[in-house]
């Protein structure tokens, strides 16, 4: 048996055992994935300037487009996205499921173009970006929707003389991360914040200068277990699979549970969903 076939199996076990077969089948397949949740979080610091109190954050990931996710269903995204008036907009990786077998054409960047953030947007590459030759392609498509790439470097983002950082780190899984280039340069003492795809490489990143770390990756094991919780996620994300952990003395790890699905097309309790952050200044 292969691994497609292997997982597909354990899931429709797990989701007979517990839903009891087609109803719930249905739903895992054909209803939560649509779903949408929008998770809210405040990052509060002292390190946080005063002029940056209240700034909006949001962040969204794994798209996965082309896997059971539509560019229709990637437009509603990014009006659902709009609607919520953030200031900086992240995309923390795998834009497309698979990208050598992907209809590339003006669409879906017409689609990233349409996402507001007038004070950036960002975003860092997954595993999927760079797997299937996707590297420059995806690049492209992220370029001329606007989106800067953040690949072992940072933006700082200034107010007046206030600034605080945003680093992006490339794939730990297909690229190659580097976080002292990352941070070259840097103030350690100034609010920073770091985009990783993988987010069990935040055990990593405790060691380094850094607040936040938004990541992806683990689509939260798509399908949970009341009780028991997930059952399977990728490797790096097998020891942070959703919400906030706290790292060390002074590292949060945010992980999203994404938007897209992939290698098998459920969702069970565990929706897609977007996180708005929200900056408080403790100065
Ligand atoms: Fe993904």
């Amino acid at each position: 048996m292969n691994r497609r076939s292997f997982l597909k199996k354990m899931a429709a076990s797990v989701l007979a055992l517990f839903g009891v077969g087609g109803g719930t089948y249905y739903y895992a397949r054909e209803i939560e994935p649509g779903m949408l949740k929008l998770h809210k979080e405040t990052l509060t610091s002292d390190k946080i300037p005063k002029s940056f109190d209240g700034l909006k954050i949001l962040q969204f990931s794994d798209t996965h487009v082309g896997f059971h996710y539509s560019l229709e269903q990637l437009d509603q995204l990014s009006a659902e996205i709009n609607s919520h008036d953030p200031d900086i907009v992240l995309f923390t990786g795998d834009l497309v499921d698979e990208p050598d077998q992907f209809e590339w054409d003006q669409r879906i960047k017409n689609v990233l173009k349409k996402i507001h953030g007038p004070e950036g947007k960002f975003w860092i590459y997954g595993n999927h970006d760079h797997g299937g030759y996707g590297t420059e392609i995806v690049r492209e498509a992220m370029d001329a929707g606007g989106f800067k790439l953040l690949q072992n470097n940072h933006a700082i983002l200034t107010k007046g003389d206030d600034s605080i950082t945003l680093a992006g780190v490339d794939d730990v899984m297909l690229g190659r991360p580097d976080l002292s280039k990352a941070l070259e340069g840097t103030d350690p003492d100034a609010f920073t914040m770091v985009m990783i795809h993988e987010p069990d490489y935040a055990d990593k990143a405790k060691q380094y200068p850094i607040d936040v770390q938004f990541s992806g990756h683990s689509h939260g094991g798509q399908v949970q277990i009341p009780l028991v919780g997930h059952i399977y996620t990728p490797a790096y994300a097998e020891k942070y699979v959703e919400g906030n952990y706290r790292i060390g003395d002074r590292l949060q790890l945010y992980v999203s549970r994404g938007i897209g699905t992939t290698r098998l097309p459920y969702r069970f309790l565990c929706a897609p969903e977007i996180t708005l952050f929200q900056l408080q200044s403790k100065q």
